[in-house]
Protein backbone atom coordinates (compact mmCIF):
# COMPACT_ATOMS: atom_id res chain seq x y z
CA UNK A 1 0.00 0.00 0.00
CA UNK A 2 1.77 3.28 -1.08
CA UNK A 3 -0.78 5.64 0.10
CA UNK A 4 -1.68 7.28 -2.64
CA UNK A 5 -4.86 9.07 -2.83
CA UNK A 6 -7.56 6.78 -5.22
CA UNK A 7 -8.80 9.21 -7.78
CA UNK A 8 -12.42 11.47 -7.00
CA UNK A 9 -11.55 11.15 -3.25
CA UNK A 10 -11.83 14.68 -2.62
CA UNK A 11 -14.93 15.25 -0.42
CA UNK A 12 -14.62 16.40 3.68
CA UNK A 13 -16.94 16.79 5.42
CA UNK A 14 -16.63 18.65 8.88
CA UNK A 15 -19.79 18.34 11.71
CA UNK A 16 -20.48 21.60 13.49
CA UNK A 17 -19.39 23.71 10.36
CA UNK A 18 -21.72 26.95 10.92
CA UNK A 19 -19.24 27.78 13.82
CA UNK A 20 -16.06 29.78 14.51
CA UNK A 21 -13.11 26.83 13.90
CA UNK A 22 -15.61 24.43 11.82
CA UNK A 23 -16.11 27.64 9.59
CA UNK A 24 -12.43 28.27 9.22
CA UNK A 25 -11.74 24.81 8.84
CA UNK A 26 -14.07 24.13 5.99
CA UNK A 27 -12.42 27.38 4.41
CA UNK A 28 -8.74 25.67 4.80
CA UNK A 29 -9.69 22.08 3.00
CA UNK A 30 -11.31 24.01 0.57
CA UNK A 31 -7.57 26.04 -0.21
CA UNK A 32 -6.02 22.50 -0.79
CA UNK A 33 -9.09 21.42 -2.90
CA UNK A 34 -11.58 19.26 -1.43
CA UNK A 35 -14.82 19.69 -2.03
CA UNK A 36 -16.41 20.21 1.34
CA UNK A 37 -20.03 19.16 2.98
CA UNK A 38 -20.79 21.92 5.84
CA UNK A 39 -22.85 20.41 8.40
CA UNK A 40 -24.85 22.14 10.96
CA UNK A 41 -27.30 21.49 13.83
CA UNK A 42 -29.64 23.89 14.31
CA UNK A 43 -28.24 27.26 11.79
CA UNK A 44 -28.73 26.45 8.21
CA UNK A 45 -28.20 30.13 7.73
CA UNK A 46 -25.00 29.99 9.46
CA UNK A 47 -23.51 27.04 7.27
CA UNK A 48 -24.67 29.01 4.30
CA UNK A 49 -22.71 31.70 5.47
CA UNK A 50 -19.81 28.82 5.66
CA UNK A 51 -20.13 27.39 1.88
CA UNK A 52 -20.33 31.20 0.46
CA UNK A 53 -17.00 31.24 2.24
CA UNK A 54 -15.68 28.32 0.63
CA UNK A 55 -16.41 29.28 -2.67
CA UNK A 56 -14.96 32.07 -2.21
CA UNK A 57 -12.02 30.68 -1.19
CA UNK A 58 -12.55 28.90 -5.04
CA UNK A 59 -14.03 25.87 -3.48
CA UNK A 60 -16.71 24.25 -4.15
CA UNK A 61 -19.60 22.18 -1.36
CA UNK A 62 -22.72 21.62 0.14
CA UNK A 63 -24.51 22.18 3.20
CA UNK A 64 -25.82 19.31 5.53
CA UNK A 65 -28.21 18.87 8.32
CA UNK A 66 -26.23 16.86 10.91
CA UNK A 67 -27.01 16.84 14.57
CA UNK A 68 -23.99 14.07 15.73
CA UNK A 69 -26.63 12.56 18.52
CA UNK A 70 -29.00 11.77 16.29
CA UNK A 71 -27.69 8.37 15.33
CA UNK A 72 -30.13 7.58 12.08
CA UNK A 73 -29.87 11.27 11.22
CA UNK A 74 -25.82 10.71 10.58
CA UNK A 75 -26.71 8.11 8.58
CA UNK A 76 -28.99 9.97 6.53
CA UNK A 77 -26.35 12.89 6.42
CA UNK A 78 -23.73 10.77 4.82
CA UNK A 79 -25.86 9.40 2.30
CA UNK A 80 -27.08 13.21 1.24
CA UNK A 81 -23.22 13.89 0.69
CA UNK A 82 -22.27 11.06 -1.21
CA UNK A 83 -25.20 11.63 -3.46
CA UNK A 84 -24.66 15.32 -3.76
CA UNK A 85 -20.42 15.39 -4.19
CA UNK A 86 -19.60 11.73 -3.75
CA UNK A 87 -17.63 9.43 -0.60
CA UNK A 88 -16.66 11.36 2.27
CA UNK A 89 -12.66 10.36 2.50
CA UNK A 90 -12.18 12.97 4.79
CA UNK A 91 -14.12 13.78 8.16
CA UNK A 92 -13.23 16.09 10.74
CA UNK A 93 -15.42 15.66 14.14
CA UNK A 94 -15.86 18.96 15.27
CA UNK A 95 -19.39 19.57 16.40
CA UNK A 96 -18.96 20.02 20.08
CA UNK A 97 -20.57 21.85 23.23
CA UNK A 98 -19.28 22.82 26.53
CA UNK A 99 -21.50 23.18 29.74
CA UNK A 100 -19.04 24.59 32.30
CA UNK A 101 -19.95 24.05 36.58
CA UNK A 102 -17.74 22.92 39.25
CA UNK A 103 -18.02 18.86 39.64
CA UNK A 104 -19.98 19.01 42.91
CA UNK A 105 -23.05 20.97 41.14
CA UNK A 106 -22.87 19.65 37.64
CA UNK A 107 -25.87 18.18 36.66
CA UNK A 108 -26.00 14.47 35.69
CA UNK A 109 -27.97 14.83 32.28
CA UNK A 110 -25.58 17.71 31.33
CA UNK A 111 -22.52 15.49 31.69
CA UNK A 112 -24.73 13.15 29.11
CA UNK A 113 -24.90 15.70 26.77
CA UNK A 114 -21.22 16.25 26.47
CA UNK A 115 -20.19 12.88 26.22
CA UNK A 116 -23.22 12.41 23.93
CA UNK A 117 -22.18 15.27 21.61
CA UNK A 118 -18.80 15.35 21.65
CA UNK A 119 -17.25 11.47 22.50
CA UNK A 120 -20.38 9.89 21.23
CA UNK A 121 -20.91 11.91 18.31
CA UNK A 122 -17.38 11.29 16.71
CA UNK A 123 -17.91 7.89 17.42
CA UNK A 124 -21.12 7.71 15.02
CA UNK A 125 -19.43 10.10 12.22
CA UNK A 126 -16.25 7.59 12.07
CA UNK A 127 -18.23 4.55 11.88
CA UNK A 128 -20.07 5.91 9.33
CA UNK A 129 -17.37 7.11 7.54
CA UNK A 130 -15.56 4.16 7.70
CA UNK A 131 -17.26 2.14 5.34
CA UNK A 132 -16.03 4.56 2.11
CA UNK A 133 -12.96 4.66 3.80
CA UNK A 134 -12.31 0.83 3.87
CA UNK A 135 -13.76 0.48 0.66
CA UNK A 136 -11.29 2.97 -1.11
CA UNK A 137 -8.26 2.01 1.05
CA UNK A 138 -8.03 5.61 1.43
CA UNK A 139 -9.12 7.89 4.26
CA UNK A 140 -8.57 10.72 7.25
CA UNK A 141 -10.13 11.43 10.12
CA UNK A 142 -9.40 14.45 12.55
CA UNK A 143 -11.23 14.74 16.04
CA UNK A 144 -11.30 18.25 17.58
CA UNK A 145 -10.21 17.78 21.17
CA UNK A 146 -8.99 20.29 23.23
CA UNK A 147 -6.04 21.30 25.44
CA UNK A 148 -7.77 20.70 28.28
CA UNK A 149 -7.78 16.85 27.91
CA UNK A 150 -3.99 17.43 28.38
CA UNK A 151 -4.16 19.60 31.17
CA UNK A 152 -7.59 19.78 32.50
CA UNK A 153 -9.03 22.45 33.90
CA UNK A 154 -11.52 23.46 37.29
CA UNK A 155 -15.48 23.77 35.91
CA UNK A 156 -14.93 21.52 32.40
CA UNK A 157 -15.08 17.91 34.37
CA UNK A 158 -17.49 16.88 31.76
CA UNK A 159 -15.93 18.47 28.57
CA UNK A 160 -12.61 17.13 29.46
CA UNK A 161 -13.53 13.65 30.14
CA UNK A 162 -15.31 13.73 26.74
CA UNK A 163 -12.51 15.71 24.79
CA UNK A 164 -10.01 12.75 26.73
CA UNK A 165 -12.60 9.81 25.68
CA UNK A 166 -11.92 11.34 21.66
CA UNK A 167 -8.18 10.82 22.34
CA UNK A 168 -8.62 7.03 23.25
CA UNK A 169 -10.82 6.77 20.27
CA UNK A 170 -8.28 8.70 18.43
CA UNK A 171 -5.27 6.04 19.31
CA UNK A 172 -7.76 2.95 19.35
CA UNK A 173 -8.77 3.37 15.90
CA UNK A 174 -5.45 4.81 14.25
CA UNK A 175 -4.74 0.92 15.24
CA UNK A 176 -7.63 -0.31 13.76
CA UNK A 177 -7.94 0.78 10.33
CA UNK A 178 -3.63 2.33 9.84
CA UNK A 179 -3.41 -0.66 7.66
CA UNK A 180 -6.04 0.54 5.62
CA UNK A 181 -4.50 3.59 4.44
CA UNK A 182 -6.55 5.36 6.90
CA UNK A 183 -5.30 7.66 9.14
CA UNK A 184 -6.84 8.94 12.32
CA UNK A 185 -5.41 11.83 14.64
CA UNK A 186 -6.46 14.87 17.15
CA UNK A 187 -6.37 18.18 17.69
CA UNK A 188 -5.94 20.01 20.69
CA UNK A 189 -6.75 23.85 20.69
CA UNK A 190 -6.07 26.20 23.61
CA UNK A 191 -7.90 29.60 23.83
CA UNK A 192 -9.60 29.94 20.47
CA UNK A 193 -12.35 32.94 20.66
CA UNK A 194 -15.26 31.72 19.19
CA UNK A 195 -19.20 31.29 20.36
CA UNK A 196 -18.15 28.95 22.57
CA UNK A 197 -15.59 31.21 24.44
CA UNK A 198 -18.27 34.17 24.68
CA UNK A 199 -19.76 32.59 27.82
CA UNK A 200 -16.33 32.22 29.68
CA UNK A 201 -15.48 35.20 31.57
CA UNK A 202 -12.83 37.16 31.33
CA UNK A 203 -10.82 36.15 33.70
CA UNK A 204 -11.33 32.52 32.89
CA UNK A 205 -10.00 33.28 29.15
CA UNK A 206 -7.04 35.66 30.35
CA UNK A 207 -5.75 33.00 33.16
CA UNK A 208 -5.02 30.84 30.55
CA UNK A 209 -3.82 33.10 28.06
CA UNK A 210 -1.53 34.20 30.96
CA UNK A 211 -0.60 30.01 30.55
CA UNK A 212 -0.16 30.44 27.42
CA UNK A 213 3.56 31.01 26.19
CA UNK A 214 2.67 32.83 23.17
CA UNK A 215 0.76 35.38 25.03
CA UNK A 216 -2.66 35.59 23.22
CA UNK A 217 -5.80 33.18 22.10
CA UNK A 218 -5.11 31.22 18.78
CA UNK A 219 -7.16 31.89 15.90
CA UNK A 220 -9.87 29.75 13.72
CA UNK A 221 -7.27 29.84 10.95
CA UNK A 222 -4.43 28.54 12.80
CA UNK A 223 -6.93 25.16 13.80
CA UNK A 224 -8.14 25.06 10.12
CA UNK A 225 -4.44 24.84 9.28
CA UNK A 226 -3.23 21.90 11.15
CA UNK A 227 -6.20 19.95 10.37
CA UNK A 228 -5.61 20.84 6.38
CA UNK A 229 -2.02 19.15 7.35
CA UNK A 230 -3.69 15.84 8.39
CA UNK A 231 -5.97 15.26 5.89
CA UNK A 232 -3.27 16.07 3.02
CA UNK A 233 -2.36 13.05 0.88
CA UNK A 234 1.12 14.31 2.54
CA UNK A 235 -0.03 13.54 5.84
CA UNK A 236 -0.04 9.51 5.31
CA UNK A 237 2.38 8.37 7.40
CA UNK A 238 0.97 11.09 10.81
CA UNK A 239 -1.20 8.44 12.53
CA UNK A 240 -2.33 8.31 15.89
CA UNK A 241 -1.05 11.47 16.02
CA UNK A 242 -2.25 14.51 19.41
CA UNK A 243 -1.70 17.45 18.00
CA UNK A 244 -1.70 20.69 20.59
CA UNK A 245 -2.59 23.34 18.97
CA UNK A 246 -2.38 25.57 21.53
CA UNK A 247 0.37 28.47 21.99
CA UNK A 248 2.35 26.31 24.07
CA UNK A 249 -0.42 25.85 26.71
CA UNK A 250 0.27 22.34 27.58
CA UNK A 251 4.26 22.17 26.61
N1 LIG B 1 -12.88 27.67 21.05
C1 LIG B 1 -11.99 27.05 21.79
O1 LIG B 1 -11.27 27.67 22.60
C2 LIG B 1 -11.83 25.55 21.67
C3 LIG B 1 -10.72 24.97 22.30
C4 LIG B 1 -10.55 23.61 22.20
C5 LIG B 1 -11.41 22.85 21.47
N2 LIG B 1 -12.48 23.43 20.86
C6 LIG B 1 -13.38 22.57 20.10
O2 LIG B 1 -13.48 23.06 18.78
C7 LIG B 1 -14.73 22.62 18.23
C8 LIG B 1 -15.41 23.80 17.56
O3 LIG B 1 -15.78 24.74 18.56
P1 LIG B 1 -15.80 26.32 18.34
O4 LIG B 1 -14.85 26.91 19.30
O5 LIG B 1 -15.66 26.64 16.90
O6 LIG B 1 -17.25 26.67 18.91
P2 LIG B 1 -18.63 26.97 18.18
O7 LIG B 1 -18.46 28.14 17.30
O8 LIG B 1 -19.62 27.02 19.27
O9 LIG B 1 -18.85 25.70 17.26
C9 LIG B 1 -19.37 24.49 17.76
C10 LIG B 1 -20.15 23.89 16.65
O10 LIG B 1 -20.61 22.59 17.04
C11 LIG B 1 -21.95 22.49 16.67
N3 LIG B 1 -22.68 21.49 17.44
C12 LIG B 1 -22.97 21.47 18.76
N4 LIG B 1 -23.71 20.39 19.06
C13 LIG B 1 -23.89 19.72 17.90
C14 LIG B 1 -24.55 18.54 17.55
N5 LIG B 1 -25.22 17.80 18.45
N6 LIG B 1 -24.51 18.13 16.26
C15 LIG B 1 -23.85 18.85 15.33
N7 LIG B 1 -23.21 19.99 15.59
C16 LIG B 1 -23.24 20.42 16.87
C17 LIG B 1 -22.53 23.87 16.88
O11 LIG B 1 -23.73 24.01 16.17
P3 LIG B 1 -25.00 24.67 16.91
O12 LIG B 1 -24.65 26.13 16.99
O13 LIG B 1 -26.12 24.36 16.02
O14 LIG B 1 -25.11 24.00 18.26
C18 LIG B 1 -21.39 24.71 16.33
O15 LIG B 1 -21.49 24.85 14.94
C19 LIG B 1 -15.52 22.02 19.38
O16 LIG B 1 -15.44 20.61 19.34
C20 LIG B 1 -14.81 22.55 20.60
O17 LIG B 1 -14.97 21.70 21.72
C21 LIG B 1 -12.70 24.78 20.93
Amino acid sequence: MDGTRPEGMRVALVTGASGGIGRACAVSLAEDGWAVAVGYRSSEAAARETLQAVEEAGGKGTVVRLDVTDEGGVREAFRTVAEDLGPVAGLVNNAGMSRDGLAIRYPTAAFDRTMETNARGAFLCSREALRDMLRSRWGRIVNVSSAVALRGNPGQVAYAASKAAMIGMTRSLAREVGSRGITVNAVCPGVVITDMTEGLPDERIAALVGNTPAGRPGTPAEVGAAIRFLLSEEAGYVNGAVLAVDGGLTA
